[in-house]
């Protein structure tokens, strides 16, 4: 085909990247990597001759003396920063037709890929031909092809820094930083199917991890749909770069125009079948300033998660706090996978039921007997319907959250559907106010049969409220349940009753137990729980294998890491750090975040008419700079990690700068760019 053309490949390559400075000789599995990556790049078909070009500066002396071993590649050196030139005075020096550049991060190169590139270019007589126009390969198979013609043409226009630093910026135009862009024809190569959520590049730690593990099962010759193959096949270690956001000389050199294209496209589709477009209130659009943030998920890893149209952010709601240890915990998703492959439910009860079971009544300090549920209102409901039953009594009193079912969510401003008959029986009193269920016992004497609460959140718990109430009680003959689907598993291994020192009759506990994987439980005394025998609470998925071995794993790992310990501690001085910011930026008359270490709140002192401006713009910002914050930091083991606290406080400054310049202005709302958010109900 190109007999007649001189088609010259140009790898540039450079040591001392920040985020990992001798990468292009890090060993995988035996070869460096840009050794690896040559000896790939060799088997096209179409390329003529194979360059390094690196700069000049003596930190990359060690490259060279390095690639000088391997034969057929030349090596060029040139300005460090004008890599545009090292390009030009090779193509020049080769009297070259075409060009092919590549980066020297990618060991996983295909020569089906770089033929395909060139084929496009030549047979669509184009001037620049890429896969990286519409991105449908893995990060890490960037190919690009350009003429002569269309070299020198940037070669002659380029001026400035950044277009000489990134060379093909002028010819493909993507990137928002270049001021000038070429008018070129260009080719788009794209796959069928969309790999590009897949990061097969080498520029951060956990990226070597992943490149180590995979060259030491695959040979070097394998071919990226071979590669494809093994990775489905071994989906767990795909997964372990997941969380690396995009280099510099990657995706986010891109910038859409809009962010959140597919985001807002998606929503007006799945708006038409799915009411609101989310089966959760406080995950849907009205709990963002839509237009200017994200409203599908696409992937997690550690604290991290991606939206559909890829963009990266720390994670601080975490599904709502069911994730404990970070997205896609290995040794969770292990125990996972390992009960996948046994069955995911059966016809009887597996063996698991009960070694959770043992396990919770080891760590809780009241569980004497348990059930399991799916969601957190499954097992306050099954809570409820057993006091009822035990006390022979109706009435329940409440002072949090507990739920959606008819007999709480009555007492809420959300109460649409529930009859009036239901909404009696529930009534509400003061958390930490001991005087407030006084009043109501004194009201209905012996009527309640159950006291409900969250023992504790957002507010400090004053233990003798707790120690009163349980006697209070006690006197009534009315059950205490401890709603803790929220503190349990955060504040302690052993819930808030631990902590406190107070046990109560029964307690519910959810979210944090399975790492995500759906799974809640009532636990309490045996001469009530015994009743449970009677009590219809019986669900086909109750016992259903694949979160119990999830659960076992999650309580196992935190145990043993002392996660809670850990992500604690690391709560504490991320209040420090994130108050010092607000100090500093003077904003400590608009925001504060409180002392509560294992579940901080952002609280927002702004006047009431324009609390909800405010919050959709702060939450505007925060996702502006990556970082997705509701009205709580939602903690877990992966956040502990000190590039992520780092990260977290650069992003939350940056965002605070922002909105620092915006109350300066006497209308807040114009710089608002997104809808305004809507509460759901307040209930805390
Ligand atoms: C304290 C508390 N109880 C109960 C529930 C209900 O749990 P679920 O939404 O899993 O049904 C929640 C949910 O947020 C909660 O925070």
């Amino acid at each position: 085909m190109s007999k007649k053309l001189k088609i010259v490949c140009i790898i540039q390559v450079r040591m001392g990247s920040s985020r990992l400075p001798n990468k292009a000789l890090e060993d995988l599995s035996g070869m460096p990597s840009i050794e690896r990556m040559i000896r790939r790049v060799k088997k096209s078909k179409n390329i003529n001759k194979l360059y390094i070009a690196t700069g000049n500066s003596h930190k990359n002396d060690i490259l060279v003396k390095s690639i000088n071993r391997i034969k057929g590649v030349k090596i060029y050196r040139g300005d460090d920063d004008n890599v545009l030139d090292r390009f030009y005075q090779i193509a020049l020096k080769e009297n070259a037709n075409i060009i092919v550049r590549l980066t020297g991060d990618c060991p996983l190169i295909d020569p089906e890929i770089i033929d395909k590139v060139i084929s496009s270019l030549i047979e669509n007589k184009s001037d620049y031909a890429s896969n990286i126009l519409n991105r449908t390969y893995p990060d890490g198979l960037d190919v690009e092809a350009f003429t002569m013609r269309t070299l020198i043409e940037t070669y002659q226009n380029v001026k400035d820094k950044y277009s000489k630093e990134h060379v093909t910026s002028y010819m493909h135009g993507l990137s928002s930083n270049t001021k000038h862009k070429g008018d070129f024809k260009k080719s788009s190569v794209e796959n069928k199917i969309n790999f590009s959520h897949l990061r097969w590049t080498l520029d951060e730690e956990k990226d070597l991890e992943f490149l180590k593990a995979l060259f030491s099962n695959i040979d070097n010759n394998s071919s990226w749909m071979n590669i494809i193959s093994y990775l489905l096949a071994n989906p767990l270690l795909n997964m372990r770069n997941l969380d690396v956001p995009e280099n510099e000389g990657g995706r986010l050199r891109y910038k859409k125009i809009d962010k959140f294209q597919k985001s807002n496209n998606f929503f007006k589709k799945a708006s038409k079948t799915i009411p609101l477009g989310s089966q959760t209130f406080s995950k849907s659009h009205i709990q963002w300033p839509k237009g200017v943030a994200p409203l599908f998920f696409d992937r997690g890893h550690g604290a991290k998660v991606v939206d559909i149209d890829g963009n990266h952010y720390i994670d601080y709601i975490l599904g709502l706090l069911p994730v404990s240890l970070g997205y896609c915990d290995l040794d969770v998703d292990n125990a996972v996978i390992k009960q996948v492959n046994r069955g995911a439910i059966f016809s009887m009860p597996s063996k698991l039921e009960n070694i959770l079971a043992e396990k919770l009544k080891d760590l809780i300090p009241s569980a004497e007997m348990v059930r399991y549920g799916k969601n957190g209102s499954d097992v306050t409901t099954a809570a409820i319907r057993l006091a009822r039953a035990y006390t022979d009594r109706d009435l329940i009193a409440v002072a949090g959250y507990h739920g959606w079912h008819d007999w709480y969510i009555g007492t809420s401003t959300r109460s649409m559907g529930v009859p009036k008959s239901v909404k009696n029986l529930t009534k509400k009193f003061n958390f930490n106010d001991i005087e407030s269920i006084k009043a109501l016992f004194k009201k209905y004497p012996k009527k309640f049969a159950a006291v409900i609460i969250e023992p504790a959140g957002l507010i400090e718990t004053d233990i003798n409220f707790l120690k009163d109430l349980k006697a209070l009680c006690k006197s009534e003959k009315t059950i205490l349940i401890f709603d803790e689907i929220i503190s349990g598993f955060r504040i302690d291994l052993g819930g808030a009753q631990k902590y406190y020192g107070v046990k109560p009759d029964l307690s519910c506990f959810g979210k944090g137990m399975a790492n995500g994987y759906p799974l809640s439980a009532l636990v309490g005394k045996r001469r009530i729980m015994k009743l449970m025998e009677e009590i219809f609470f019986s669900t086909t998925f109750g016992g259903e294998n694949i979160s119990l071995a999830a659960s076992i794993a999650t309580l196992n790992k935190m145990e043993k890491l002392k996660t809670i310990e850990k992500v604690n501690n690391f709560g504490s001085s991320l209040i420090v750090s994130l108050n010092k910011i607000i100090n500093d930026n003077k904003l400590n008359k608009y925001l504060e975040v409180s002392k509560i270490n294992w579940w901080p709140q952002l609280i927002i002192k702004s006047e009431k008419e324009n609390e909800a401006i405010f919050s959709s713009i702060l939450r505007q910002e925060f996702i502006q700079n990556g970082l997705i914050i509701g009205s709580t930091f939602n903690l877990c083991y992966s956040h502990c990690d000190k590039s992520s606290h780092l990260a977290t406080l650069n992003k939350f400054q940056k965002s605070l700068e922002n909105v620092k310049g915006y109350l300066n202005s006497k209308d807040l709302s114009q710089y608002l760019k997104g809808d305004i958010i809507q509460k759901t109900f307040k209930v805390r």
